[in-house]
């Protein structure tokens, strides 16, 4: 094979990447080559803090010995195990710890890989489910504006960010949105979850009066909108969408793949808002971000309603070569493992105060015009530069890199979600440089 430049290791042309300016980044790269603690080692040697988790999921901190070693032990062991038909005690035993995690009634769990397959997963057992009550015609799914819920068909179909739908056709039909509940006219600034903006769970009630209870098969929400730039949910908002939802019979789906495993201080939102869902999405801190994986919390109801019929015949059409992965499953129990004897989201919860006030130190500092902030979530809006949108929070990112520090930008939003092993000392750095940082920028 002749050796083009195509195969050298140091052309960079080949990878698409994902979410990404591909020309910009390949012109001046920034490449990360080691992991370990609260901090990412990049090519030319430098400690950057991670004040994101990676993308939300690195929940435990990076490289963290249990994780580690029962990776390595279970890729030695049995690295694939077929999960159609066949079995391996760790799925069935991390299924149980699992749902076990959650409030009684949320009692089984599927596998997939990915927090967009949970979505699609989810989706697809809400109408399976209506149908096997002979309730066929609940077809409809209702998301929300600004949602993001991956970017599978599914995902995208019910999610509400406009450039993650705009260029991919028709995509579901019989989809429809809640309004978002972002009102910073109402809530600017707000610490925690914001006063205003409850009543926006009534528009489901509007949708029911439009499409008929009978053709509504679920709502998916992220009880915290993540990837749009924090969105929180107002005080009493999603306990209304649950008592809206019991009425009209509308199983309430939530999206729990950055709010699950501890980031808001509790093991899920579920148990921090005590709202109590009928589906739940899950990834990221399954594993911690070390292996992919995603999973679908159902309640006993649901998966009831499958298991009738002949007992040899297969309840759900529906699965993944890499459902319930060995490895993944290894991982999954070491992160849990990890969790509890470190008892992170304990911790996460007890420096979440220090967290909001670093937060909102930041009020007056140039451009800011709003903060919010839940548990170990951070966000800081900045204003836009008129005819140039994103260009301010991704230069803000570019000068963090620089002096060390890992922010996610969304527009002009940085959103912040360090891993759960964050001291003060990480919180202060992370501030301190977005302070200096936000007086650069232009
Ligand atoms: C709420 C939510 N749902 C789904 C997804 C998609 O997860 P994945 O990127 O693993 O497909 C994400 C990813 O950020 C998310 O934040």
């Amino acid at each position: 094979m002749p050796d083009t430049a195509a195969s050298s290791p140091n052309n960079l042309d080949a990878f698409w990447m994902p979410f990404t300016a591909n020309r910009q980044f390949k012109s001046n790269p920034r490449m990360l080559v080691g992991a370990k603690g609260m901090y990412y080692t990049n090519a030319e040697g430098q400690q950057i803090v991670d004040g994101t988790a990676g993308l939300w999921c690195c929940n435990a901190g990076h490289a963290e010995r249990r994780i580690v070693e029962a990776v390595s032990r279970q890729i030695a062991e049995m690295d694939y195990a077929p999960a159609f038909q066949l079995g391996h005690p760790k799925i069935f035993e991390l299924a149980a710890r699992v749902t076990g995690m959650f409030p009684s009634g949320l009692d089984h769990m599927f596998f997939t890989n990915s927090g967009s397959e949970s979505v699609d997963t989810a989706l697809k057992i809400a109408l399976a489910y209506h149908r096997a009550r002979g309730e066929g015609a609940r077809t409809r799914l209702i998301g929300r504006e600004r949602g993001y819920h991956g970017t599978g068909f599914g995902g995208i179909s019910v999610g509400g960010i406009v450039s993650n739908r705009r260029t991919f056709g028709t995509m579901l039909t019989g989809v429809d949105h809640l309004p978002h509940t972002h009102l910073p006219e109402k809530n600017a600034f707000s610490r925690g979850q914001p006063e205003f903006g409850a009543e926006l769970a009534d528009e489901l009630e509007r949708l029911v009066a439009l499409h008929d209870a009978s053709t509504i098969a679920a709502v998916i929400v992220e009880p915290v909108a993540g990837s749009t730039g924090v969105i929180l949910p107002p005080k009493g908002y999603l306990e209304r969408l649950r008592a809206i939802c019991d009425k009209h019979g509308i199983l309430l789906i939530f999206d729990e793949v950055i709010t699950g495993f501890g980031r808001l201080g509790t093991a899920f939102a579920t148990d921090f808002f005590g709202v109590k869902p009928d589906l739940v999405t899950l990834a990221k801190g399954l594993t911690s971000g070390t292996i992919p994986m995603g999973g679908v919390v159902c309640t006993k109801e649901i998966y009831d309603a499958f298991m009738t019929g002949p007992d040899n015949m297969i309840e759900l059409f529906h699965g993944y070569t890499y459902s319930g992965h060995p490895v993944a499953a290894a991982a999954g129990l070491a992160t849990l493992d990890c969790y509890k004897e470190e008892g992170l989201f304990e911790r996460a919860n007890a420096i979440a105060p220090y967290w909001e006030d670093a937060l909102h130190s930041l009020r007056d500092t140039p451009h800011v015009v709003d903060l919010r902030n839940l548990g170990l979530i951070g966000a800081i809006e900045l204003e836009s530069i008129p005819g140039k949108p994103t260009a301010r929070a991704f230069d803000a990112f570019l000068k963090c890199y620089e002096k060390g520090v890992l922010i996610r930008t969304t527009g002009d939003i940085i959103a912040l979600s360090p891993p759960l092993i964050v001291e003060k000392s990480h919180i202060d750095q992370i501030f301190d440089t977005l302070r200096t940082v936000l007086k650069e920028v232009a």
